[in-house]
């Protein structure tokens, strides 16, 4: 494959041909913000942080999915890019609960100085179901004064993960890895349309009448934390989570024969998640359910019956089941 040149800023790059804008701009070490993207899924464009200004375009480009072309002109940080990009994240920023984003997109959205608070306060949230049940196309007229959001109750319907679609951004990221990119079983998929859009499963059943095979490859891609281990939810909730005392041990999964690798996340003696990376070429970031989530017989429970996650843990699942309240 031969190589193309194009000038990113001004600045003349060489880059192989298929490339796209972002490889281009990511081999001179020019990141730019993605949401949507993710190297080990198809590019969909429905985020738009991304885009980049082309000469001779009409329209900003969004630069995860543009191929590169010999002779293109493009800028990143002009007057239209950075508008765009700070309107996309305080749009996002105003309706969804952003929080768990990584630190490169916190550092983006502070670049731009985003400000979601010039939108108005947020609407309340709504009761559990009532945004499933929005019919297409009937839309409401949002609250005067605040800003209408997605926020809901979280939905924990197992012991395995929870959703938590108030910090859904609707990246399609899962539907992407629950379907052709990965995981082949299209348990999920966007429901409704404009500002009713959400992410459903299949007549809104709940996740363990799905098709839903527990996986857990959605929750590895989800770039907010909508969707998230129960364990990790759970000690969230109680205020024990803490990266830092985390370590990861990387591993082979002991159930089959493939080699799938493993990182253990593990903090106080317990594994309290388990993820794979996105760039070993067995797996490409991807499990099944028993290396996702069937780790509970390495624990010593004897042991750990004691230890202050599991005290806590176990007053929390005594506690409530069904749909929790957000901010807890
Ligand atoms: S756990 Fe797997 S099968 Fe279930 S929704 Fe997520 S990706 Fe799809
Ligand atoms: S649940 Fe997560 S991965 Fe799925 S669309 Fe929402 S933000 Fe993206
Ligand atoms: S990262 Fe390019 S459109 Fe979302």
């Amino acid at each position: 494959m031969s190589d193309i040149q194009i000038t990113i800023d001004g600045a003349p790059v060489e880059v192989p041909e298929g490339s796209s804008i972002l490889d281009a701009c990511r081999s001179i070490g020019k990141d730019q913000p993605t949401l949507c993207y993710l190297e080990t899924l198809t590019p969909v464009n429905t985020c738009r942080v991304c885009v980049v200004e082309v000469g001779g375009s009409r329209t900003l480009a969004p630069s995860c999915s543009r191929v590169a072309e010999d002779g293109m002109e493009v800028s990143t940080d002009s007057d239209p890019v950075r508008q765009t990009r700070k309107m996309v994240f305080e749009f996002l920023a105003s309706s969804v609960d952003m929080s768990l984003v990584d630190a490169s997109t916190r550092d983006w959205m502070e670049h731009y100085e985003v400000d979601p608070a010039r939108y108005g306060p947020p609407a309340p949230p709504s009761v559990a179901g009532e945004r499933d049940s929005h019919r297409t196309g009937h839309h409401r007229l949002p609250g005067l004064g605040t800003a209408e959001t997605v926020h809901q109750p979280v939905k924990v319907h197992d012991e395995l993960y929870i959703r938590d679609y108030g910090k859904c951004i609707l990246c399609y990221r899962c539907v992407e890895a629950c379907g052709p990119d990965a995981q082949n079983t299209f348990a999920i998929q966007v429901a409704g349309r404009g500002f009713e859009a959400r992410i459903s499963t299949e007549f809104d059943v709940v996740l363990t009448d799905s098709a839903c095979v527990y996986c857990g490859n959605c929750i590895g891609v989800c770039p907010t934390g909508a969707l998230m281990f129960r364990s990790e939810y759970e000690l969230r909730d109680a205020q024990l989570w803490d990266e830092e005392e985390q370590t990861v041990t990387r591993t082979v999964c002991s159930f089959c024969g493939v080699g799938c690798n493993l990182d253990l996340h593990v903090q106080d003696n317990r594994i309290v998640k388990v993820t794979s990376p996105l760039d070993h070429a067995t797996t490409s970031g991807n499990l099944c359910i028993k290396g996702r989530f069937g780790y509970e017989y390495v624990q010593d429970l004897g042991d750990l019956a004691t230890t202050p996650i599991d005290v806590v843990l176990a007053s929390v699942r005594a506690s409530e089941p069904g749909e929790r309240r957000r901010g807890r």
